[in-house]
């Protein structure tokens, strides 16, 4: 044999008891069978064995086991971007005629989606305020397949009666898609019997997760998962997913197992930060509005406490039990100019300018609500609007950085 075939038929077989609590990247296109017989009998679904790289290897194996673990679930997919996995919810469960129902105010991309490929493939859509469950059941109808729900809304942060919307949808029969990216599997188990609920309620049938975001938490992973308990719905999404050619690579699988240990810790951390830049923000009197769930005047407050903070009752200026996650809306007076509102996050320093959110670096994005919201309240439309991340810096810091910034516009 010469040394360059050598080089590629080498000998090397994993090493079956090296023992560290560290998940190897298994890489893998081809991955080999023992006989013909073997690779004849395989079973694309059958994830106790191994048959292409694209239908996972033992790194992404062990992150989806993590992944149901943390949000309850039996089954997931890996996909190669939270987008990807809205996506791809939508593509394995509907057919042409089937219509979906979005939140006002879900994650802009999936109304796009909606509007223009689904559209294109004869999937309807209506939108329907989460904030007022007369809406939902009003806009379900006989072509009604899927609604989505997202917990707060995207952007502005309003927090909707969750075991509401999912008793409706329960009632008429129709499948329920959760973006549980905020939530990530800590805020409230979205698999699981709400506790508030007056009767025994079923959680989501299926949740998305950006693992872009806490799971990943360095900003510098794009993956998504869908999630499930339902074998059938399993089995649809898996079988989609395997035709499709969705997959995922093994670092970046691994990167995310690196990061989940200390998800939980960077969570409450930065859900904590994240209420200090709140208290402060509530004592600018340039601000008209500061939402963020856990803040009593902030919309669906009471959803939020009922759902993440166990119904406890605190007269604290923002709510110090439950999760919150690290995202904080500021809606500015109107006096204030946009040009005035784009001068202050330009003048930021810590809080760069730039998309996504729960990674160690704080970031601020302005939004025009207006383009982007058909049913919110007057008042949310009124002044400018900015959304802040809030990373892994000291709350002092960011809060001056903040002062500094608004100091100008006086
Ligand atoms: C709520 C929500 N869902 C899904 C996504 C999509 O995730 P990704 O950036 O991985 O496509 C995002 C991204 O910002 C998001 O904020």
């Amino acid at each position: 044999m010469k040394p360059e075939t050598a080089l590629i038929h080498h000998g090397y077989v994993a090493p079956q008891d090296f023992r560290s609590p560290q998940i190897a990247v298994h890489k893998a296109s081809s991955v080999f069978f023992p006989n013909v017989a073997a690779l004849r009998d395989r079973n694309w679904l059958d994830k106790t064995g191994y048959t292409y790289g694209l239908h996972g290897t033992p790194t992404t194996f062990t992150l989806e086991e993590r992944l149901c673990q943390l949000e309850g679930a039996k089954h997931a997919v890996l996909l190669p971007s939270g987008l990807a996995a809205l996506a791809q919810v939508n593509l394995a469960l509907l057919k042409s005629g089937d219509e979906i129902l979005i939140p006002d105010n879900a994650y802009a991309p999936l109304k796009s989606l909606a509007e223009v490929e689904l559209a294109r493939w004869g999937i309807s859509h209506q939108y329907y305020d989460p904030m007022h469950t007369e809406s939902l059941a009003q806009a379900i109808g006989p072509q009604t397949r899927l609604v989505w729900l997202e917990v707060p809304g995207s952007v502005t942060l309003e927090f909707p009666d969750l075991p509401a919307l999912l008793r409706i949808c329960q009632s008429h029969g129709v499948l329920t898609a959760l973006d549980n990216t905020w939530g990530a599997g800590v805020a409230f188990a979205p698999f699981h019997v709400f506790p508030q609920a007056q009767a025994p309620l079923r959680g989501v049938d299926v949740s998305v997760h950006a693992l872009t975001k806490y799971p990943s938490g360095g900003g510098d992973v794009l993956m998504g998962s869908v999630t499930t308990c339902r074998d059938d719905l399993a089995r649809t999404l898996k079988l989609s997913h395997m035709r499709l050619g969705f997959g995922v690579g093994a670092n970046d699988a691994e990167l995310v197992l690196r990061s989940l240990p200390t998800m939980d810790m960077r969570y409450k951390a930065q859900d904590a930060s994240c209420r200090e830049v709140a208290a402060w923000c509530l004592q600018q009197s340039v601000f008209a509005q500061v939402l963020h769930p856990a803040i009593a005047t902030s919309p669906g407050h009471a959803h939020w406490r009922d759902l993440c903070a166990d119904g406890q009752a605190d007269s604290s200026v923002v709510h110090r039990g439950g999760s919150a996650a690290s995202l904080l809306g500021l809606r500015f007076h109107a006096r204030l100019s946009p040009s005035q509102i784009d001068g202050f996050c330009n003048r930021l320093k810590l809080f760069k300018l730039g998309f996504s959110w729960a990674g160690p670096i704080s970031l601020v994005v302005p939004y025009d609500l207006k383009t982007m919201r058909q049913m919110a309240e007057p008042a949310m439309l009124e002044g400018g609007y900015v959304r802040l991340s809030i990373g892994l810096e000291n709350p002092e810091d960011l809060t001056a950085d903040l002062a500094q910034a608004l100091a100008a516009l006086h």
